[in-house]
């Protein structure tokens, strides 16, 4: 499915500000795998997932996806076939556009078909299942304007966008991280909701360890710029949050930072 080798990435290179982002970092992802990563702050978490967005090209190593090579190939490519959701709520939708726009070009994009002025009543019939599927109401605000919208609902929204059609991959960078603690959960059950019934192969980072062990089947820990923990089967099944941290301790020496850590 995904499988990345030995990547290597450095920012400003060959200045006093060079930045091992990632060093010769490798990940095997199976067919549906949801795979979460945690890490201190600087790890290199976002790097490896804009790395394999095409947002950044890498220094060393490569990248497959379904057995293709896409080291190279541009970021505005791989988004077709890449869904992708980030902290700010306000990044995924257009506020001047009513949510059935904001979906149906989202459809329109991912499915190929052709851009049509007016949306028909088949995708707009679509568009409202698949709101109704949140359990927000939203199905009833289709031409309200995504601006007026909660950073809930439009990430939301989002998440709705980023698997209209199901993507090869789905890519959540810390997407819960700028809710509040019950909406934050509320996005989190949709995602796993829907990530499970799609069976979308997933990586998500999260600060929140608990949630780290608690969704998808496994789970790396990063530290600069490596993986330095897999953890998956019975292993990871019996872990608390305690033992993963104590974990952290073992293996880097010092006590596990990062500012948005939720250890509940
Ligand atoms: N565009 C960039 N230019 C220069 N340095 C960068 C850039 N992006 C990231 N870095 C550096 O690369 C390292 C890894 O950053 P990255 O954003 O991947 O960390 P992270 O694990 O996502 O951290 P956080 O938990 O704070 O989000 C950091 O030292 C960071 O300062
Ligand atoms: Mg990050």
């Amino acid at each position: 499915m995904l499988s990345v080798n030995n990547i290597t990435k450095i920012f400003n290179k060959k200045t006093v500000n060079e930045r091992v982002a990632l060093e010769n970092v490798s990940l095997q992802m199976e067919p549906g795998e949801f795979i979460t990563i945690i890490g201190g702050n600087g790890a290199g978490k976002s790097t490896l997932l804009n790395c394999i967005a095409g947002s950044y090209l890498v220094d060393e190593g490569y990248i497959l996806l379904d057995g293709e090579n896409i080291t190279f190939q541009k970021e505005h490519k791989r988004a077709r076939y890449i869904g992708r959701l980030f902290q700010d709520p306000l990044k995924g939708t257009a506020p001047n556009m009513t949510i059935e726009e904001n979906m149906a070009l989202a459809y329109m994009r991912t499915a190929k078909k052709p851009f049509s002025i007016g949306i028909s009543k088949k995708d707009r019939d679509y568009i409202r299942t698949r709101l109704e599927s949140l359990g927000l109401g939203l199905e009833n605000r289709m031409k309200t304007k995504v601006g007026l919208l909660s950073g809930g609902q439009r990430q939301a929204i989002t998440l709705l966008m980023a698997t209209m059609t199901t993507p090869k991959l789905l890519l959540l960078d810390e997407h819960t991280a700028a809710l509040d603690p019950a909406t934050a959960e509320k996005v989190l059950e949709l995602t796993k909701q829907i990530v499970r019934e799609n069976t979308i192969t997933t990586l998500m980072i999260t600060h929140n360890i608990a949630s780290a062990l608690d969704c998808g089947n496994r789970t790396l820990m990063m530290e600069q710029g490596k993986i330095i923990l897999d953890l998956q089967g019975e292993q990871r099944g019996s872990m608390t949050v305690e033992d993963v941290l104590e974990l952290f301790r073992q293996k880097s020496n010092r006590e596990f930072d990062n500012d948005r850590v939720l250890l509940s």
